[in-house]
């Protein structure tokens, strides 16, 4: 294999989503340079769709704190990220990471208040030093969000190459209202996603719950590759 695949292919796959942070600061000129990198992702038309708000310190505690609050309060609606009822096939995979995932912390699946108060750890970006907020004008389609699932992927990417980690985060949607308030999000702009970012406790077992992936034969169906060339 040529070298640049065989770096670049091990980077990838060295990412997976840290839910324990160490305490360690990131570099602000690191997480510019992870910016400048995933600047570059493609766009439909060169649009660019991304905001991205970078918190740290004070002000990322006071929006956690203000997040905790909104999760501890039951009356707020659910979020509904993926459809009821979720595709058979979805489902299944769906499960098994609740029993990795849950399995890791040691919680029983049956545990709703234990649930919770896991969930509750996203809006503490789970202890990492940083945490970003991605918006996009909510006047945008879903070809604008696909150029987002690449600007965000290159981000946890070259974050990876830093030695750093992270894990996105869509639970932040269900506080669309909390987080508007406390940052200035432009005007007609809705949450993506956030995301965490920082160096993975190594020791930590959530850190390594290893989620399988379908093998290529089981989602990839290749054509006019098996014919005789003249
Ligand atoms: C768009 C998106 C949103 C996600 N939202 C959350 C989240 O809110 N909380 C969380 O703990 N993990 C979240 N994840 C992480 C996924 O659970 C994780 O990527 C998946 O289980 C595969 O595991 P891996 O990333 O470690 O390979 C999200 C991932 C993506 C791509």
């Amino acid at each position: 294999m040529n070298l640049h695949a065989s770096i670049i292919d091990s980077i990838i796959r060295s990412r997976t989503a840290v839910r324990v942070f160490r305490p360690d600061a990131v570099l602000k000129e690191d997480i510019v340079a992870i910016l400048d990198v995933a600047r570059t992702a493609p766009s439909n038309s060169n649009t660019q769709p991304w905001r991205v708000h970078v918190l740290g310190g004070r002000i990322k505690k006071q929006l956690g704190d203000a997040l905790a609050c909104a999760h501890a309060d039951e009356t707020h609606p659910p979020l509904r990220h993926l459809p009821e009822p979720l595709p058979d096939s979805f489902r299944s995979r769906q499960e098994d990471f609740g029993v990795r995932y849950y399995g890791a912390l040691g919680i029983d699946r049956k545990d709703m208040d234990a649930r919770a108060r896991a969930t509750g750890r996203n809006f503490d970006f789970f202890g990492a030093p940083v945490g970003m907020i991605f918006t996009i004008d909510a006047s945008l389609q879903k070809y604008s969000w696909l150029d987002y699932g690449l600007f965000l992927q290159t981000i946890m990417i070259a974050a990876r190459a830093r030695g750093l980690d992270t894990c996105p985060q869509v639970s932040f949607v269900r506080y669309q209202s909390v987080i508007a308030n406390h940052l200035q999000i432009e005007p007609g702009h809705e949450v993506v996603c956030g995301m965490s970012l920082g160096y993975a406790d190594d020791f930590s077992v959530v850190n390594r719950l290893d989620m399988p992936r379908e093998p290529v034969d089981r989602f990839a169906r290749f054509a006019g590759f098996d014919e005789v060339c003249e």
